[in-house]
């Protein structure tokens, strides 16, 4: 279901002034001294370009575009000029909101075609600029029909390396993992976006399973009954009040190597609630209203295992996706039942709608019995989180220093905020039950440490890290190469993760 087919991507080199396509975007510093493509295309407007852009109070500031017609003086009937804010300060991240702003003003403008004219030096820069073109340019309109018939699609994206650059291998393995990341990406945001109503638990292992074999991962699926025999009583509670059963969906990437086949895997872990209606303990209107992105977490370990097939990395990595509906209804769980879990301890459910721990526990349970060198889960877990980091920074918690330390270079790298938060041994208190083990929720402060917490009880002595994205998994708004909606959040530190795994040989 989730049409990846954004535009094509090209590498060539040669002049700004002469590429030949509707807009040509060029990336402007805030310093003074402009790029060669800018100056060149300057002159070849006849200084047009800087003196319309100044009058415009244009400065390449980091938030800044500007788009000017060339009347036909340029091979480009546009140029869009993106702000990098100084020039010493810009990084991969800089380029990356830089490019998808370029792509958006480009779409705005009706453009079929884009040229991009790489800035800097490309070993460092081609990458994050090709990220932020592919994902700047994703958008999820299969539902409007409005304007279908006159909507222009963007089909080809140049980009442009400064003449007579050399088109080297390394540069093309670049620009392809960078698209194979970002069509990832892109292809979780589909999931995320998609209504709730068509992508039940069923569906997203249907859509897994397709993902799977068009990526020569392995794949299973198990259902009600399968996770009653697997005891996940926690899991299973929660998927129990819906029409729409549950689903444990499990992909491997194996390597070929039989020496690399028996490595200790990498274990990801994702939150899959289809729909988080709360439960029994049901949601207000307006904390029930986005409640269709509360799988996104599973979204990410999906297109983070594509990037694992096309990566092939010298350790297996297994992709675990625990999907259900959270619905209320005479089947459903409620409050005051006690569950059991797979691994034996009993948990009192005080609120129906801290589902997600339920559902985790038992599946970071099952994940860490392989052994796996670490385990890695995503999910939109806490409201809580989003108050102590906002919308666009993910929490991150780990009983392991040096896989903290891990993912978050790797996030920093791949532009993905997380900010680490403590596993409070005090948190642990709010979650005594007088009837079970623990309950499944303890007071309102601190939720993301309790959640967290309580998650812990399941992983052992295995290296776990928690990542929270009930925060941005979602843009509240348009920002960068970003538009309001699925971010997609979690596939490309993944991403980066295991290719920094891969490399150092772990
Ligand atoms: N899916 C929600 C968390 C969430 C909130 C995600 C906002 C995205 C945006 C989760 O299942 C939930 O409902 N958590 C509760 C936990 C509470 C009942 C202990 C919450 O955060 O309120
Ligand atoms: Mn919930
Ligand atoms: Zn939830």
């Amino acid at each position: 279901m989730p049409d990846t087919n954004g535009p094509r991507f090209a590498l060539t080199s040669g002049a700004p002034a002469s590429a030949r396509a509707d807009v040509l975007v060029l990336f402007a510093h805030e310093s003074p001294g402009q790029s060669v493509a800018v100056t060149a295309v300057d002159r070849a407007l006849g200084g047009e370009l800087l003196r319309a852009a100044g009058e415009e109070g244009f400065r390449g500031k980091p938030d800044q575009t500007f788009v000017l017609h060339t009347h036909r003086r340029l091979a480009a009937h546009r140029v869009v000029l993106v702000g990098t804010g100084p020039r010493e300060r810009a990084d991969a991240e800089t380029y990356r909101q830089a490019a998808g702003r370029g792509v958006k003003a480009a779409q705005r403008a009706r453009a079929r075609s884009v040229a991009l004219a790489v800035p800097g030096s490309p070993a460092e820069t081609l990458a994050p600029v090709a990220e932020g073109a592919a994902l700047g340019a994703y958008r999820f309109d299969r539902y409007r029909t409005d304007g279908r018939d006159e909507r222009v699609e963007l089909e080809a994206v140049r980009l442009l390396l400064p003449e007579g650059a050399e088109r080297s291998r390394d540069l093309g393995q670049a620009l392809e993992r960078a698209l194979q990341i970002s069509a990832a990406a892109n292809f979780a945001r589909t999931l995320v976006n998609e209504p709730a109503g068509n992508l039940t638990p069923e569906k997203l292992a249907e859509e897994a399973s397709a993902a799977a074999k068009g990526h020569g991962l392995e794949v299973r699926v198990s259902g009600p009954k399968e996770l009653q025999k697997l005891r996940m009583g926690m899991f299973f509670a929660v998927g129990q009040g819906s029409q729409n059963a549950p689903r444990l969906i499990e992909l491997v990437y194996r390597p070929k190597k039989p020496a690399a086949a028996k490595a200790r895997p990498v274990a990801l872990v994702g939150k899959a609630i289809t729909f988080d209606s709360g439960g029994l303990s049901l949601k207000s209107v307006e904390n029930m209203a986005d409640m269709k992105t509360d799988m996104a977490g599973s979204a990410a370990v999906l297109g983070a295992m594509q990037v694992a097939a096309e990566l092939a990395p010298p350790f297996p990595v297994h992709g675990f996706l625990g999907a259900a509906e959270n619905m209320p209804s005479g089947t459903a769980y409620r409050p005051g039942d006690v569950l059991v879990s797979r691994l034996g301890k009993t948990v009192e459910v005080t609120n129906t709608d801290a589902e997600g721990r339920l559902v985790l526990g038992d599946v970071l349970a099952y994940a860490v019995e392989q052994r796996p060198a670490a385990v890695v889960d995503l999910a939109t877990l806490t409201g809580a989180c989003v108050v102590a980091l906002g919308s666009w920074v993910g929490g991150l918690f780990s009983n392991d220093d040096a896989l903290a330390n891990e993912l978050l270079e790797a996030s920093a790298r791949a532009g993905e905020a997380f900010w680490r938060l403590p596993l409070v041994d005090l948190q642990k208190e709010t979650l005594r039950s007088e009837v079970a083990d623990m309950k499944n929720s303890g007071e309102r402060w601190g939720g993301a440490i309790t959640a967290a917490v309580f998650l812990r009880e399941f992983v052992g002595d295995t290296p776990w890290a928690h990542l929270d994205i009930a925060g941005p998994s979602q843009a509240p708004r348009e920002r960068g190469y970003l538009g309001k909606g699925a971010t997609g959040i979690g596939v490309r530190t993944l991403a980066e993760f295991l290719e920094r795994r891969a490399r150092s040989g772990r």
